[in-house]
């Protein structure tokens, strides 16, 4: 089946750089939110990444250009219904993304993939509560997306193969490799990578090290492009603690404890770089 319409729901930090690389990968792209001022907040994003590829020399104008002309947007969720693939990448809350696969699903097109971008909850669960779980799978980018060479391809229960290749297909349309995984909490960079930065946290709780120290001793000590802490700030603290919470109830293992201080920033609203505040200050 040929995919060339993508419907992207969802224009935060996830989905403008979604549309973004499906949009310079010659798709068609159709991105929804619910909100006017983020689809415009996206628009403008998008043009200033694809500006940074420009004087980088990675694109040229032109192919910058025609990338935004592919880029529709809508607050009408049912206008996806025409694309031939949905990612679905809204807030990391279950509740709201069932609550708008109910809404969208009717109507879809038969032929229709839908996934998600999920970084931790059950794709089997997601894809049951939908009339297509063989046709459902997840698609999962990492942050900042245009630069991200992995995308991980998490198979439900359900998902069939054909499903599957399709998605492949286009991973390796954007230029990105592609890593499958089997739909357990939080798949294989999150199952590592939280835990890790939980860690960190643990570091910082205990008094081990101070933020500067912990960071820099795992870029310089472990080649890491940023500390685990900065990379908390970066992917959002209320993020990484909803991973922990998935792998917390999913594994039921103490080792995947949300470390106490991670909950204290959380519930201050200290979430990271998108509230100018976290472990570091942004302000
Ligand atoms: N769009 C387009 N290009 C971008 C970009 C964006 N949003 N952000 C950065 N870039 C480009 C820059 O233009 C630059 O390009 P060149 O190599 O051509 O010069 C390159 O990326 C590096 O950027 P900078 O020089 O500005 O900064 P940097 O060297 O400090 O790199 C970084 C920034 C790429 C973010 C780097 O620090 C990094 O790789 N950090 C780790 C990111 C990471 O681990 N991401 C995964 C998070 S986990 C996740 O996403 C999963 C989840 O579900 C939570």
């Amino acid at each position: 089946m040929e995919i060339s319409r993508i419907g992207v729901v969802g224009a935060g930090q996830m989905g403008n750089g979604i549309a973004h690389v499906m949009a310079l990968a010659g798709y068609e792209v159709l991105l929804n939110d619910i909100s006017e001022e983020a689809l415009s907040h996206a628009l403008a994003l998008i043009g200033k990444n694809l500006d940074r590829q420009v004087s980088r020399e990675k694109i040229s104008e032109a192919e910058k250009d025609a990338a935004l002309e592919r880029i529709g947007t809508t607050m009408t969720l049912t206008d996806l219904g025409k694309t031939d693939l949905v990612i679905e990448a809204a807030t990391e809350r279950e509740t709201i993304k069932q609550a708008i696969f109910e809404d969208l699903v009717p109507h879809l097109q038969p032929h229709t993939i839908l996934t998600s971008n999920t970084s931790s909850i059950s794709i089997t669960r997601l894809a049951s509560r939908t009339d297509r779980p063989e046709r459902f799978m997840g698609f999962h980018f990492m942050n900042p997306v245009p630069v991200m060479k992995l995308v991980e391809l998490i198979r439900g229960i359900q998902t069939d193969e054909a499903t599957y290749q399709a998605c492949l297909k286009v991973v390796e349309r954007l230029g990105k490799t592609a890593a499958s995984a089997e739909d357990f909490p939080a798949f294989i960079v999150n199952r590592i990578l939280v835990p890790m930065i939980n860690e960190a946290v643990y570091t910082l709780y205990e008094g081990v090290g101070s933020v500067r120290s912990i960071d820099q001793s795992l870029k310089l000590g472990a080649n890491h492009p940023m500390g685990p802490l900065e990379l908390a700030d970066f992917i959002g603290l209320d993020t990484c603690l909803a991973i922990m919470n998935v792998l917390h109830d999913g594994l039921a293992d103490t080792k995947y404890r949300p470390c106490p201080l991670l909950v204290k920033y959380v519930e201050a609203g200290w979430l990271g770089r998108k509230t100018e505040r976290g472990f570091y200050d942004y302000r």
